[in-house]
């Protein structure tokens, strides 16, 4: 600094996605079902505060365009409604154990199509597989899992949020920019 003014801090990119966070008793018996799983295919186990499924992932972009994401979730304007966790299964390729639904309920994939659809309309990259609604509760299985049944989890999804993931020590730690309560309608599932 030579002339004597004020030099910007340098702002990191953010890593963010948008994403639907459960409630503490959800995010019990999810943990809960995360330690059975465990159990059987060993892995890293998810923490309980961390669980949640993913609706967009949209990795790191600079701090100036945060708005234009926050735009995204504006527009977006989803309806509330009952997510029934009740599978268990693991993916080889990712080696992650996750929890899901046998039914994916249409306003769930109604709100990602409609996040999918502002997102590229504002210039951001989109995933292009198609949307698989799971909560990852364990990485690095070292065993596989056949999808099986379990006791149906309900979730009453009434909000949706842009998440930022920040990589530690003791693995990713996840903060709310911003989140975006969702209209109460009827249930469709
Ligand atoms: P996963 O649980 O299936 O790994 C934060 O990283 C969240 O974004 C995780 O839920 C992760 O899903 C999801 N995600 C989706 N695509 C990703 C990518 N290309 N890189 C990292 N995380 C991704």
């Amino acid at each position: 600094m030579t002339d004597g003014s004020p030099v910007a801090e340098p702002r990191r990119p953010a890593r963010v996605f948008f994403a639907l966070w459960p409630a503490a008793p959800v995010a019990k018996r999810l943990h809960a079902l995360g330690g059975e799983a465990h159990a059987v295919c060993d892995g890293r186990r998810m923490r309980r505060e961390t669980l949640h499924i993913t609706l967009a992932f949209i990795g790191d972009v600079a701090q100036e365009r945060l708005p234009a994401l926050f735009a995204v979730g504006d527009r977006v304007g989803a309806e509330a409604f009952t997510l029934v966790l009740d599978r268990l299964a693991s993916w080889r390729h990712n080696r992650i154990v996750w929890a899901g639904a046998h039914e994916t309920p249409r306003p769930l994939a109604a709100l990602v199509g409609r996040l999918n659809a502002e997102l590229a309309a504002a210039g951001f990259p989109v995933e292009q597989r198609s949307f698989a609604a799971h909560v990852t509760l364990l990485r690095n299985a070292r065993a596989t899992l056949p999808e099986r049944a379990v006791e149906p989890i309900e979730w009453r999804v009434d909000g949706f949020a842009l998440m930022q993931s920040q990589r530690r020590e003791d693995g990713a730690h996840y903060t709310p920019i911003r989140q975006w309560a969702v209209r109460d309608g009827t249930d469709v599932a």
